[in-house]
């Protein structure tokens, strides 16, 4: 009896729920042709450009059909706040089976609720200030390196620029003092899964880079559990790095530990995440400043004045003078917002969902745009010159997300920046760079990167810079 009165009650509840529903339409839109939609179209153009056009055609809620799946693609501000942030419980993260097994399905972003939160709050407190502040060093000491090595030679940038980021990504998940041989092997195997992850998944086929890197995925995870078993079996996790964060953590109050699977997925999730954006993104800084001259001399001006007072680089850079780099803090910000590397990101509906008289239905997938609210005339004035002046003042709340919103939200942004305003210290008071094939085409990889990753060469600056080696205070750091 209880029971039936439970069921009509939890019924009408639902009924209730989904009243507003009724009789409500599609947004507008094409769901182009039967199966493959409107897919070949976005990815046989550049991606700004197809949604672009659909915008123009339809307005800021639009259907489409991309990848297989029904979409609603949303562009406004009002538009993503509402789906990330304000009813983000209607919205669940989605992402094609292939890429979730080849990262490890109990990586972070895969998930919502209270799994997500607990993993969530571990990450942030990983990323917390005095864990960035003491991450200063060696940020600086994988910049020296890098460059030293990239020196006198003509180089992909992006590709430099990604082994950058992948040292930075080990040496704070993994702590200083992992051995070479093992940081070598992680580096190739972790390449193997990066070249597999963005290519076709055709499994069973043993040739195949998806294949190739499901292979390398296992051998990740036994890398990652022999770590694990090393620290434990020395009774020391480990102080700061991610690695030990995750081995400590507990579920609630003491409660369960995380299993080495959970650990070993987030581990990777995380290098994932962190590694070809914040390549992608400097990439375009060097593009930026090389394709304006002035503004890179402002930015050398400003970078040259905290050169001096570490004593011409022989002291080494604080976490306090990073915050005092305004014009390279606005070039990145500008860099950020031009490339918008991250066009769009997915969700998926959990249940009907009403949206300015539309319906949204349950499983269709739903896609915030970052670049179309970048490059809106409407919030940046002239939005395809490069001009890091306009934020002086801060943009209008909701048009410029290009780290995310809400629960999802990049908790790296802060990693990223450092690790962006380090390099360009140590890049502009040191060194200059020639472009080869100066170009405005772009290569997608999977992100937008400038052409071919960008060719140039790197040279000692003949005036201001530092002695061959780097200074004493990157010597000590390295
Ligand atoms: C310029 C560099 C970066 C850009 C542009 C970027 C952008 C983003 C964006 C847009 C999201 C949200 C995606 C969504 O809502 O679907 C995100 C999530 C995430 N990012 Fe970043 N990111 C960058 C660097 C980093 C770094 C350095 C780290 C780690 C150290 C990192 C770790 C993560 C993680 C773990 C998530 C998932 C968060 C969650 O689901 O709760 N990212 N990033």
């Amino acid at each position: 009896m209880l029971k039936a009165s439970m069921r009509r009650r939890a019924a009408a509840g639902r009924r209730s729920e989904r009243a507003p529903v009724q009789g409500l339409k599609l947004p507008p839109g094409s769901l182009g042709l039967p199966y493959l939609g409107e897919t070949l179209q976005l990815y046989s153009q550049n991606p700004k450009i197809f949604f672009a056009d659909r915008l123009k055609r339809y307005g800021e809620v639009f259907k489409t059909h991309v990848l297989g799946c029904p979409c609603v693609v949303v562009a406004s501000p009002e538009a993503a706040r509402m789906v990330l942030v304000s009813r983000a419980h209607l919205f669940k993260p989605t992402y094609p089976p292939s890429k979730e097994r080849m990262i490890g399905p109990q990586a972070l972003f895969f998930h919502t609720g209270e799994y997500h939160l607990r993993m969530r709050r571990a990450v942030q407190g990983w990323l917390g200030p005095g864990a960035l502040r003491a991450m200063v060093p060696h940020v600086e000491a994988a910049v020296a390196s890098t460059l030293r090595r990239w020196e006198g030679r003509e180089a992909t940038t992006f590709d430099t620029m990604k082994r950058l980021t992948f040292d930075v990504g080990v040496v704070s998940i993994f702590g200083r003092l992992m051995p070479e041989h093992v940081k070598e092997e992680l580096r190739t195997n972790y390449f193997i899964v990066e070249k597999g992850y963005n290519s076709f998944p055709i499994p069973g086929l043993p040739w195949t880079c998806y294949s190739q890197a499901i292979k390398a995925r296992q051998r990740l995870g036994a890398i990652l559990r022999g770590i694990m078993s090393v620290r434990r079996s020395m009774n020391h996790l480990g102080d700061d790095d991610l690695l030990g964060t995750l081995m400590r953590c507990r579920d609630g109050d003491g409660g369960e530990a995380l299993s080495d699977d959970q650990i070993a997925d987030n581990i990777l999730g995380v290098l994932f995440a962190a590694q070809d954006t914040t390549a992608s993104v400097l990439t375009w800084i060097l593009k930026f400043l090389h394709d304006n001259p002035k503004l890179l001399e402002a930015v050398k001006e400003e970078q040259m004045a905290v050169y001096e007072e570490n004593d011409g680089g022989r002291l080494p850079l604080t976490w306090t003078q990073t915050k005092r780099m305004p014009m390279t803090q606005q070039v990145i910000l500008e860099s950020l917002r031009l490339a918008s590397i991250i066009t769009f990101t997915f969700r998926e509906a959990v249940e009907d969902v009403e949206y300015q008289g539309f319906l949204i239905p349950k499983g269709w997938k739903v896609m915030p745009l970052f670049s179309n609210l970048h490059h809106s005339p409407e919030f940046f004035k002239d939005p395809h010159k490069f001009d890091p002046s306009r934020f002086t003042v801060a943009p209008r709340p909701g048009t410029f997300l290009p780290f995310g919103s809400g629960v999802h939200a990049c908790p790296g942004n802060d990693l990223a920046k450092l690790e962006m305003l380090v390099l360009l210290h140590r890049l502009v008071t040191a060194y200059r760079w020639e472009v080869m094939e100066p170009s405005d085409e772009v290569t997608y990889s999977p992100f937008p990167v400038p052409k071919g990753g960008l060719r140039a060469r790197l040279l000692r600056a003949t005036a201001g810079g530092v002695e061959d080696g780097g200074s004493p205070a990157m010597a000590a750091a390295a």
